[in-house]
């Protein structure tokens, strides 16, 4: 059964830490709604993480569309979230109804995140009368990090603290489902959990949100870069040495002959290879086979 956002109010209600991670393809999918998981995002951050770019800006609404359809696909009971890429959503309501819409209808999303508050309301608010629902994100939003002086904690002097609260009660006005708080200092991100109907979901926000994010590569530990991760980023496994342990070993077999084995392979009945051989005659393919090719 799919979880319904009224069972996400529920989960808040009851004091249930919800639990949300990113993906972008389908087998990675597949595991991580069998792992259990409430909300799987499919976000913009592939941009960084799985198509090599230095920030999320240069995802596009083709490049989206397609891993959240790849993503719906494998996924049972977890609620897919379509992350509306930069510039999808903001110039105009129209624009960000038709791009939400597309990756509802194309991709399989069950609802869409965007960033921001300020200019984003309006959006909110355009998407939520379609009848399409919205999760918000605030604090440190990366498709505009320039703007913020980089990828940063967000709020931490208490008038910028003041306005990211205004904000997250604003986007609850608005008619956001629930909001994402991205490095926001914990007492901040705590008195907006408390104060807020919808859940929050924290990342690099300290455990007095109402649930987690991580980025499922950086949890994973298979680095896209070799730069330094942020300090709210746990390795709950080195993937990233699983599979380069296991690529060198296939390497070193195919390199000494070891692989593929007998049980690799698969065989032929001896008389079949001899008429095979036969067919194929001693001379050369010229003469023999390809002249009646
Ligand atoms: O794109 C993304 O993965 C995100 C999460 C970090 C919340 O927005």
């Amino acid at each position: 059964m799919k979880l319904s956002l009224p069972a996400l109010r529920e989960m808040k209600r009851d004091g249930r830490p919800i639990v949300m991670i990113t993906a972008y393809d389908h087998p990675s999918a597949r595991i991580v709604d069998a792992a259990g998981v409430d909300l799987v995002l499919v976000g913009d951050s592939a941009a960084n993480v799985v198509l090599g770019h230095e920030s999320t800006v240069p995802a596009t609404m083709d490049e989206m569309t397609m891993l959240t359809a790849a993503v719906n696909r494998g996924v049972e009971n977890a609620l897919v979230i379509g992350d509306l890429p930069f510039m999808s959503y903001q110039v105009s309501d129209a624009e960000a109804v038709a791009n939400a819409g597309r990756l509802i209808k194309d991709g399989g999303a069950d609802v869409v995140k965007l960033e921001g508050a300020g200019p984003s309301l309006e959006r909110v608010r355009a998407l939520v009368s379609a009848g399409i629902g919205v999760m918000g994100h605030i604090g440190l939003t990366p498709q505009t990090a320039t703007a913020l002086g980089g990828h940063k904690a967000q709020g931490r002097q208490a008038d910028a603290a003041r306005r990211l609260f205004l904000d997250a009660i604003s986007l609850e006005r608005a008619g956001c489902f629930a909001l994402v708080l991205e490095a926001v200092p914990a007492p901040v991100a705590t008195t907006i959990s408390r104060r807020l109907a919808i859940p929050t979901i924290g990342i690099g926000s300290g455990p007095g949100t109402d649930g987690q994010v991580l980025v499922l590569h950086d949890m994973l530990g298979i680095r896209s870069s070799d730069g330094p991760q942020p300090r709210f980023v746990k390795h709950y496994a080195e993937v990233g040495d699983v599979m380069k342990g296991a690529i060198e070993r296939y390497a070193t077999e195919v390199r000494g002959g070891e692989y593929p084995a007998a049980e690799h392979t698969y065989s032929m009945p001896p008389e079949e290879v001899e008429a095979f051989e036969r067919a194929i005659g001693a001379g050369s393919i010229e003469e023999n086979a390809l002249a009646d090719w």
